[in-house]
């Protein structure tokens, strides 16, 4: 599929990952709808963007009917849904049993599964609804829809049971979602990022970022949310990339801490 004249959904635009895809989706020629809980984030990022080339809806991602009212509202004012980027995503780092010996907080487990997983199949089941009212393309296709994972999905660390629950979740849903989607001429592809430099990795003390450097075999720094931009537009562009989770990891293997 190619950009050009395509209305892409992104989810968590306002910031990193997200905000490099929908610059890189934008630069290609797509009309860039941002959904994001932070409406200063999503504000700038329109700005930035030019407000004839994105649009901004402020939302929970894990609220069933605010994001049925959102497609709603994309289709009515721009009439086509062709591409989603799932990035909206949060993190916490809590052990199963922490130090004191009490368990895990089974509320912050809950609340990380409603943002990343739920909130994630969420805006998926309405982009694909949206996208199967398209019209298909000379190759067949309606849309794609690309979500964000983790290398914590395969090798998560000690205290990212839950996140890692989560990132897992959003894999082991990729290829059954290609397969229920195929027969409407949509393709769903997964990116698992490493530790990439984002404001939140950015912002941690020197050190730290420098020993995580150190496990990357190459190359030795932290990814680029540019990279991630440039693997969202692959992953639109290349019709045959489909059910499938693509590491872009610089070839790291976490350890245990
Ligand atoms: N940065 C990394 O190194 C890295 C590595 C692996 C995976 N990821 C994943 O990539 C995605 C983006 O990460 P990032 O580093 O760009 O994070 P970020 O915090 O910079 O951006 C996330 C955005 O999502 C928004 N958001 C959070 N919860 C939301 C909700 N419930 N509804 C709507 N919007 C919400 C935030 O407001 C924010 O703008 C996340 O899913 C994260 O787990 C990031």
């Amino acid at each position: 599929m190619n950009l050009h004249s395509k209305v892409a959904v992104v989810t968590g635009g306002g910031s990193g990952l997200g905000r490099a895809a929908s610059q890189a989706l934008a630069d290609g020629g797509a009309t860039v709808v941002i959904i994001d809980m932070n409406a200063e984030a999503g504000a700038k990022a329109v700005e930035e963007l030019g407000a004839n080339k994105a649009h901004f809806i402020q939302l929970d991602v894990s609220s069933g009917t605010d994001v049925e009212a959102a497609f709603d509202k994309i289709i009515a004012d721009l009439g086509r849904v062709d591409i989603c980027v799932n990035c909206a995503g949060i993190g916490i780092a809590a052990k199963t049993v922490n130090r004191e010996g009490e368990p895990h907080n089974l509320d912050h487990y809950r609340k990380i599964i409603e943002v990343n997983l739920i909130g994630t199949f969420n805006i998926a089941r309405c982009a694909a609804a949206a996208m199967a009212r398209n019209e298909a393309d000379e190759k067949s296709e309606k849309g794609i829809i690309i979500n964000t994972a983790s290398i914590a999905a395969f090798d998560g660390q000690m205290g990212q049971v839950a996140y890692s629950a989560t990132k897992g979740g959003i894999v082991g849903m990729t290829l059954p979602m290609a397969r229920d989607l195929a027969s409407l001429g949509i393709r769903v592809n997964t990116i698992a990022p490493g530790v990439m430099a984002t404001p939140l990795m950015l912002s941690a003390p020197q050190p730290v970022q420098d020993g995580i450097v150190s496990n990357i075999p190459f190359p030795k720094r932290l990814g680029e949310p540019s990279e991630f931009g440039q693997l969202v537009v692959q992953m639109v562009e290349n019709s045959y990339l489909n059910g499938e989770t693509v590491r872009l990891d610089g070839g790291v293997r976490m350890q245990p801490r």
